[in-house]
């Protein structure tokens, strides 16, 4: 049965010039680099620079991923664009993006889903192209994340990092099967009972301010290794897989401890799991598409891989997607 599908037909990445250690972090504030990389394995993130928004890393990314896929910006119909962090509170920064790759049909907006924003926007995106309403999409995930930090709060402020990835997704005709390239299938949750374990005490609303990220960091952690772990078998179980067909885990990089911990659920070995924490830290929505470019530009991940992405935050909200990377007959 011809089933319309999304396929990914490249990805790109970009971060911030500007690095902050560990090491440069407990020179401003009580914490040591053996704590945090024990406790999260994360030795360094990006930061971005003065006067440098989160549509300039999103629009950045946009292009590395265009380029990659060997379209042109007039090519895309619709600009998704995951971020808690807007350049402003309105208009969205998808539109701000939409105009720096001088495009001016089909539609741009920004999806507010935290750390699991970029699962959110490629399942939003898929859809649309599934119904034939859009051909083409553009998927970022951007993030000035370190602009809601409070610098003296040491246990949040050592997670986060800046920086934007890309996916182009196109639609295309499959045969409804799990050998089918593109997006398999997306899963989406959301409970907002556990929205006060992570958020931001601030918003034009409530307080007319940005707010600073709060976190119950050991509750977080509980909900994060049972909801990946089902909505990682709800998307194995929907397209009648088995860990053993996943080729690569590409998880949201909030800890590594969390990753490990849904690898060992998997039964995967650490060779099929991308982590890259330890050199982007959390970078919120941006961290599913800064891994997959980055394995996919360092060769792991190849045409036909079939790679299993799941992510969890604020809420809360996580989700989990299975695509067949890149298209039947390409190279
Ligand atoms: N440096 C040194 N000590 C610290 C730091 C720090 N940066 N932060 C906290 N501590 C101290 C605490 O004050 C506490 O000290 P005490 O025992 O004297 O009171 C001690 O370390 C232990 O604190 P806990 O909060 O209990 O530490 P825990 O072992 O739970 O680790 C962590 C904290 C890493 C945040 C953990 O809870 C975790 O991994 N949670 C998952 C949440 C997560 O990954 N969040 C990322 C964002 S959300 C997302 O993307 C899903």
């Amino acid at each position: 049965m011809t089933t319309r599908r999304s396929l990914l037909l490249g990805c790109g990445s970009y971060l911030p010039e500007q690095i902050l250690t560990n090491a440069e972090l407990s020179e401003r504030i009580d914490t040591s680099d053996e704590w945090i990389v024990q406790r999260t394995g994360i030795r360094q993130r990006h930061v971005a620079g003065d006067g440098e928004f989160t549509s300039d890393l999103g629009l950045a990314a946009a292009r590395d991923a265009l380029k990659s896929a060997k379209l042109d910006a007039g090519d895309v119909d619709m600009i998704i664009v995951a971020t808690t962090t807007p350049d402003n509170t309105f208009p969205a920064t998808g539109t701000k993006i939409q105009a720096g790759l001088g495009v001016n049909h089909g539609a741009a907006f920004d999806i507010q889903a935290v750390c699991a924003g970029f699962v959110y926007a490629l399942a939003v995106a898929d859809n649309f192209i599934k119904s034939g309403q859009v051909d083409t999409a553009l998927v970022i995930g951007a993030e000035t994340f370190t602009r809601l930090l409070d610098w003296k709060d040491r246990s949040t402020c050592v997670l986060f990092g800046d920086g934007a990835g890309a996916v182009v997704l196109q639609g295309h005709d499959g045969n409804g099967s799990s050998t089918d390239y593109g997006v398999l299938s997306t899963h989406l949750h959301s409970d907002g009972r556990e929205r006060d374990i992570l958020y931001v005490d601030g918003g034009p609303s409530s307080t007319k301010t940005t707010g600073h990220v709060k976190m119950v960091g050991k509750e977080v952690y509980r909900h994060a290794i049972s909801k990946l772990g089902n909505v990682i078998e709800e998307a194995l179980g929907a397209n009648g897989l088995g860990s053993e067909d996943v080729d690569w885990l590409v998880p949201h990089q909030a800890n590594r401890r969390i990753i490990d911990g849904m690898a060992n659920r998997m039964n995967l070995p650490a060779e099929k799991v991308v982590c890259c924490i330890d050199h982007h830290a959390n970078t919120s929505a941006a961290s599913v598409p800064l891994a997959l470019t980055e394995a996919v530009r360092d060769g792991r991940i190849k045409r036909g891989d079939l790679v299993l992405m799941e992510a969890i935050g604020g809420g809360l909200a996580w989700g989990a997607c299975l695509v067949r990377m890149g298209y039947p007959n390409g190279t």
